[in-house]
């Protein structure tokens, strides 16, 4: 249980100053309160400098209003609800919520006893803190920033990659769409990081001038802090943050192997959700890059090359992965007119894994995107590969985008039972 200063400006730093002056990361927060005086803790936490990265919304119902909420909205990556019931009963409120919450979301418990046997029985069961009102607003700052900033906290940043398995695959297309849906629809807050430095096309497909941004940072990775890093990144909305390639070729792009490392390793300390769009080469860097991701999307077409690269790339990947899910597979450009090509079913046999999503050629659509500076659901949000972009968004982040897949098929309770044994 967290310790309860006993005013809101006393705390184990000095000059009255909260113990963690790193900002909390952009991380998204939903806080659902019983009682006035923790809702007005909350709200004046909100607005402190050190969350004002991440969105702390702050609204009334207890674990109730969460459930309910939950029944139609996206989880968020923490879930502070306050309850006044007490023992055993909390336990049976929290079922209900993590009967809607994605696996990944953090969940504290706000209650209004101090009850050790609770509070262990809570941690037992994947809850990671229990609160005792009444709170003060540096209290909640703290422990929210011990959860993801403090020395024991893993990176918040899931580090995704995208890769063709031949050059135009549309593998930039689709991780640039994918990354603009998981910031817009799902809500988590997400950078895609260009590493095609001479011919990137983030800057184009978001219709942003791209500067030096990420040939400026791969050049000085060790200059890389919080302050640069914000200067770096293009803003393009509430939740995404685009780091472009120049795209010029006036320079030499001579970049040590590690910097692409240390890049990543940068953003991820402060964003939820880290798109790499990576060129098609195969490199020191761009194989270590794909083997160090958490999650790996290939993108290939039906042809005969592609089967080829994609057949290796998923060798290297499976041998030098064993403890890993496989990576995800993604067909594009079926059913190019009078173009043959090989079926699904021999490609997949071939490869030794069925496709995660196939997408048609859809030359009007991709073609109208492009040229617009246009993600392919604002063109046209109906079409199969907008739907397409959904259901790989949704695969990679592990959320979902409404409440009706995550109440049909959950078998188990994701934070409840994650450490109940
Ligand atoms: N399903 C599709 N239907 C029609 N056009 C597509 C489709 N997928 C991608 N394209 C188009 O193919 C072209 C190449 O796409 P993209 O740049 O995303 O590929 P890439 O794999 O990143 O290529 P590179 O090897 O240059 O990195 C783009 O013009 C894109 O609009
Ligand atoms: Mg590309």
């Amino acid at each position: 249980m967290s310790k309860q200063p006993t005013n809101e400006f006393e705390s184990e730093g000095s000059f009255g100053a909260a113990p963690h002056e790193r900002p909390v990361p952009r991380i998204s927060i939903d806080a659902f309160c019983e009682f006035p005086d923790t809702m007005a803790a909350l709200e004046r936490a909100a607005s402190d400098r050190r969350l004002s990265k991440a969105h702390l919304g702050v609204q009334s119902g207890g674990i109730q209003g969460a459930v309910k909420y939950y029944g139609e909205h996206p989880t968020p990556n923490l879930v502070m609800v306050e309850t006044s019931a007490q023992g055993s009963a909390v336990v049976t409120e929290l079922e209900q919520l993590a009967n809607v919450c994605d696996e990944t979301t953090k969940v504290i418990v706000m209650g209004r006893v101090n009850d050790v046997q609770l509070y262990r029985e809570l941690t037992r069961r994947g809850v990671s803190e229990y609160l005792v009102a009444p709170l003060n607003p540096l209290q909640i700052i703290e422990t929210i920033s011990n959860l993801y900033s403090g020395p024991k906290a893993a990176p918040i940043g899931r580090v995704c990659v995208f890769a063709g398995s031949r050059g135009g695959a549309g593998a930039s297309t689709i991780a640039h769409n994918v990354g603009w849906y998981i910031a817009e629809t799902l809500k988590i807050d997400t950078a895609i990081v260009d590493f095609d430095l001479a011919f990137g096309t983030v800057g184009l497909n978001f219709n942003e001038d791209p500067g030096q941004g990420i040939a400026d940072a791969l050049s000085a990775p060790e200059r890389l802090d919080d302050v640069l890093l914000e200067r770096l990144l293009i803003k393009c909305g509430e939740r995404l943050s685009l780091f472009a390639a120049p795209a010029l070729l006036d320079r030499d792009y001579e970049v040590e192997v590690n910097a692409y490392e240390s890049v990543i390793d940068q953003v991820r300390r402060s964003t939820p959700c880290v798109i790499v769009d990576l060129p098609h080469a195969w490199t020191p860097w761009s194989r270590q890059t794909l083997l160090a991701a958490d999650e790996i999307v290939i993108v290939a077409t039906p042809d005969l090359a592609s089967l080829r690269n994609t057949k290796n790339m998923l060798d290297v990947v499976r041998a030098r992965r064993p403890n890993d899910a496989p990576p995800r597979l993604v067909m594009n450009q079926m059913g190019i007119p009078k173009r043959p090509e090989i079926p699904v079913k021999e490609f997949a046999a071939a490869v030794g894994m069925e496709p995660n999503l196939v997408l048609p050629f859809d030359p009007h659509l991709f073609g109208t995107a492009a040229n617009n500076g246009q993600m392919l659901p604002e063109v046209q949000a109906q079409a199969v590969v907008s739907e397409g972009m959904r259901a790989i968004a949704e695969m990679v982040t592990g959320r979902t985008s409404h409440q009706v897949s995550k109440k049909g098929g959950r078998s188990f309770l994701p934070f409840l039972s994650k450490k109940a044994s």
